[in-house]
C-alpha cells in the first residue's frame, strides 16, 4: 500500500485501497467511525455504527475508542464531543453544517425566552452546542414526544424545528407548546401532492415520514418516526411489498440493505433531487482518510458550553425512545 504524505489533500488511491488505509489508521489510532443514516452509501458501509441522532449520541457516550470520527453534520459531532469531552472528535468535512441548526442562535433564543419566562425550553439536537447550553433539555426525533411528556412544567418552548414542534404538540395536547419558526429545508420542501403522485404508482405502499416533514405529509403517513425508527417501522409490515419514504434519501440505503425483498421509494419520486441534504452528502472516503491521517477537523468547545450542553443532553438521554 502506498503511504501518502501528510501534505496531501487529495489522493487518487482507488476506493478499495482508501478503505484499506482507513481501516489501518483506525486500528493504529484506536478510532471509531460513526455515521448518520443520511450519509452516502460508501460511508454508511464503512462505519462501525450507523444510526439516528439519538443512537449516535448514545454510541459516542459509551465508546472506549480514543478518537471519534463523526460522519454527519457539525452539530452531531459537537454532541459527541459534549458527551465524550476527553476524546478527540473529528468532523471530516468542515463544510458539513445544518441550516436548521443555524436558524437559532444563543441571542435569538435568549430574546425568545424573555417573552416566556415560565416555560421550559426543549431544544431539538439539530442546534449548536451554545444553544443547547442555554436550554433546559434536548430531544431528538426519536424521543421528542416522551421528552415533552416527561416535563413537570405544562408550558414548553420548543425550538428550532416548527414541524417537529407541531407534531409533538399534537401528541401531547395537555401541554402548551410554543414553537420556534425554524425548519429543515430538505424536509420542508416536500408536499403531500408529491407523495400522493408517488403513491398513485404504488397504491398499496406504506408511507413512512420523518416528523420534520410538513403537516400535510405527516397526515397521509402510516408511520411517523426518526430515521432509525423507520427501520423498526418496516418490521411491522412484513407483508408489505413497497414503502414510500419521506425523509432525506440517504435513508434508502439502510432500508434496502436491511430489507432486500421489499421496495423503497423516495417520497418525491425522484432519488437525488429534492430529498437531498447537500451537507449530509459532503463527506467522502477521502475526507475520512485525511481526517484520520491528520486528525482533522477537531471539534473544540469551551468548558462552560460543554457543561451546559451536557446537562441538556444527559437529561434527554435519561428519557426512553418513543419507538
Ligand atoms: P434522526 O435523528 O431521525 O436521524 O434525524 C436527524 C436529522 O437531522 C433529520 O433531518
Amino acid at each position: 500500500m502506498t503511504q501518502p504524505t501528510t501534505a496531501q489533500y487529495y489522493t487518487d488511491l482507488p476506493a478499495a485501497e482508501l478503505i484499506a488505509q482507513i481501516d489501518r489508521l483506525k486500528q493504529e489510532k484506536n478510532a471509531v467511525i460513526l455515521a448518520h443514516n443520511y450519509q452516502i452509501p460508501e460511508i454508511q458501509d464503512l462505519a462501525d455504527f450507523t444510526g439516528d441522532s439519538l443512537g449516535l449520541s448514545v454510541e459516542a457516550s459509551k465508546t472506549d475508542a480514543d478518537l471519534i470520527v463523526f460522519c454527519g453534520v457539525h452539530f452531531m459531532a459537537e454532541s459527541a464531543k459534549i458527551l465524550s469531552p476527553g476524546k478527540m472528535v473529528l468532523l471530516p468535512h468542515l463544510g458539513a453544517g445544518c441550516s436548521l441548526a443555524d436558524s437559532i442562535t444563543p441571542e435569538s433564543l435568549d430574546d425568545w425566552k424573555q417573552d416566556y419566562p415560565d416555560h421550559t425550553v426543549v431544544t431539538y439536537v439539530n442546534s449548536t452546542a451554545e444553544v443547547k447550553a442555554e436550554s433546559d433539555i434536548c430531544c431528538t426525533s426519536a424521543n421528542a414526544v416522551s421528552v415533552v411528556r416527561s416535563l413537570d412544567n405544562d408550558k414548553v418552548l420548543f425550538t428550532p424545528d416548527r414541524n417537529l414542534g407541531r407534531w409533538v404538540a399534537e401528541q401531547v395536547p395537555e401541554k402548551e407548546v410554543v414553537i420556534y419558526d425554524g425548519a429543515c429545508p430538505t424536509h420542508d420542501v416536500l408536499r403531500a401532492a408529491s407523495v400522493e403522485r408517488t403513491r398513485d404508482e404504488f397504491p398499496e405502499a406504506v408511507i413512512i415520514a420523518h416528523p420534520e416533514c410538513r403537516q400535510d405529509v405527516v397526515e397521509i403517513a402510516h408511520e411517523v418516526c426518526s430515521t432509525t425508527g423507520m427501520l423498526k417501522a418496516v418490521e411491522k409490515y412484513p407483508d408489505a411489498k413497497s414503502f414510500i419514504i419521506a425523509t432525506e434519501n440517504g435513508m434508502l440505503h439502510q432500508l434496502k440493505a436491511r430489507f432486500p425483498h421489499q421496495e423503497f421509494m423516495a417520497a418525491d419520486g425522484c432519488i437525488g433531487c429534492r430529498l437531498h441534504c447537500p451537507y449530509m452528502k459532503m463527506t467522502g472516503l477521502q475526507d475520512v482518510y485525511f481526517s484520520l491521517l491528520e486528525q482533522r477537523f477537531a471539534i473544540e468547545l469551551d468548558d462552560e458550553v460543554i457543561e451546559g450542553a451536557r446537562r441538556s443532553l444527559e437529561r434527554m438521554m435519561a428519557v426512553p425512545r418513543d419507538d
